[in-house]
């Protein structure tokens, strides 16, 4: 077999065979595939897309390429969720404690933030003493003895999509559906959960701009995690404008923690239930109303809050700051932004929001940057909302005055008012 006649194929528009994207995924984990006929095999898929048979050669493929996750030892269905990125999305905090409340072992691996993007990692490692990392067999005892643990990735999970990814990344086919799905879905795969939830984002602050897009993403992803055996459900949310009203690392999770106690604001707690409910549909084979109804009482009952508790505990966090989150340490330099006109916020150029909340401090540009869990953004007024002339519509939080000066100049290039107000917005757009 040869790498040129495989590329030549693709390149052809034919299909192909498992052989082929085997011989493919193995030579360029191993070196003997250079770069240069990866990068063309990624154009040639870019441009001639797979069938839902190579996508699925493909994806397993990347996940048999590094360690999988050994659930096996957890009592009880597993299920794990994933979001294809956002800002202000604290939604996992929120979901895992629901469901685990609920009966559902939630085993669950984040990772962190990048660009505009905020990583669950960050935020729990905002809190005092949580330890990300734990090894495999304490990962297990934990979600065995208290329902759900959220750590970061441990071991080598799909080292193949990593080498694939970098050279998606410099060769301008990251945007492909197959790719993006199968880079995606090798490593939940290998991750091990029994159900997987997917959270597709569409809008400004998304991967996927259009709706479309996003569902045709989801139909991908679904497909691949069916064919592996694997409970498979998505939402298609908008990310359009933030989720909730506030973005950087212990500023979501007072947020996150204000929901748990039964404080949350409306958008936030639906898109929560919603998540919650379709993990529940898939692991427990609940009715959808049942589904809900569950979700919401574990949320109104207090128990997904004390779950909450005993994941921060279980991770050897400080509990004080959950009970009383003024404890948490915001960052020392402050600025109101005021509205330059009154009218109606009608529209949140999200993928800014996220660039101003990374120059407060919060995100990081390249892997290796440090972040200030104490910086960020609170919204006082999001989209539809009326303002007045001068009104303040936000707080920044940064180390210092330089990096108020640039994430103000971004939010208020991110933020548009209007004389009259904007269209109503739909949170939950689709379900799949
Ligand atoms: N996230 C991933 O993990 N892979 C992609 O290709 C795109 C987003």
């Amino acid at each position: 077999m040869r790498m040129y006649d495989i590329i030549k194929n693709k390149r052809d528009g034919l299909t192909l065979s498992s052989e082929e994207i085997a011989f493919f995924v193995r030579g360029f984990t191993d070196g003997s595939i250079p770069d240069y006929q990866a990068s063309a095999l990624m154009m040639a898929i870019y441009f001639n897309g797979m069938e839902e048979r190579e996508t699925f050669d493909l994806t397993m493929m990347m996940t048999d390429s590094g360690d999988r996750v050994d659930l096996s030892k957890i009592k009880g269905i597993t299920a794990d969720k994933h979001s294809t990125g956002g800002v202000g999305d604290k939604t996992s905090l929120i979901i895992a404690p629901i469901c685990a409340a609920c009966g559902v072992r939630m085993a669950k691996m984040s990772g962190r933030g990048l660009g505009h993007t905020g990583g669950t990692i960050d935020k729990l490692e905002s809190i005092p003493g949580y330890k990300t990392t734990v090894d495999p067999q304490d990962f297990v005892d934990i979600v065995n003895k208290i329902g759900l643990s959220i750590i970061g990735q441990s071991g080598d999970l799909a080292p193949a999509d990593k080498l694939l990814y970098a050279q998606r990344d410099v060769t301008a086919t990251v945007d492909s559906i197959p790719l993006i799905a199968s880079s995606i879905m090798s490593k939940k795969l290998a991750a091990g959960a029994e159900c997987i939830m997917l959270d597709v984002k569409t809008g400004s602050g998304a991967f996927m701009k259009t709706t479309d897009a996003a569902r045709e993403l989801a139909k991908a992803m679904i497909a691949i995690g069916r064919r592996a055996g694997r409970k498979m459900a998505a939402l298609i949310t908008d990310m359009d404008v933030p989720l909730g009203r506030c973005i950087g690392n212990a500023l979501e999770v007072i947020e996150a923690v204000d929901v748990l106690k039964g404080n949350g604001r409306s958008d936030l707690v639906e898109i929560c239930l919603a998540l919650s409910a379709g993990i529940l549909e898939q692991s427990l084979n609940l009715s959808e109303e049942d589904s809900l109804a569950a979700a919401r009482r574990a949320l109104e009952d207090g128990s997904a809050y004390d779950r909450f508790l005993d994941m921060v505990k279980a991770h050897g966090g400080d509990l004080s700051f959950i009970k009383d989150t003024s404890k948490f340490r915001l960052s020392p330099h402050t600025r109101e932004i005021t509205a330059l006109k009154e009218g109606y916020i009608s529209r949140i150029d999200t993928e800014k929001c996220g660039l101003a909340s990374l120059l407060t401090g919060a995100g990081r540009s390249s892997k290796s940057d440090s972040i200030d869990f104490g910086a960020g953004i609170r919204l006082h007024k999001t989209y539809g909302e009326s303002l007045k002339k001068g009104e303040p519509y936000a707080t920044l939080y940064a180390g210092s005055q330089d990096k108020l000066d640039a994430a103000e100049k971004m939010l208020q290039s991110a933020v548009t008012i209007s004389e009259t107000p904007p269209p109503q917005k739909t949170l939950i757009i689709d379900r799949l």
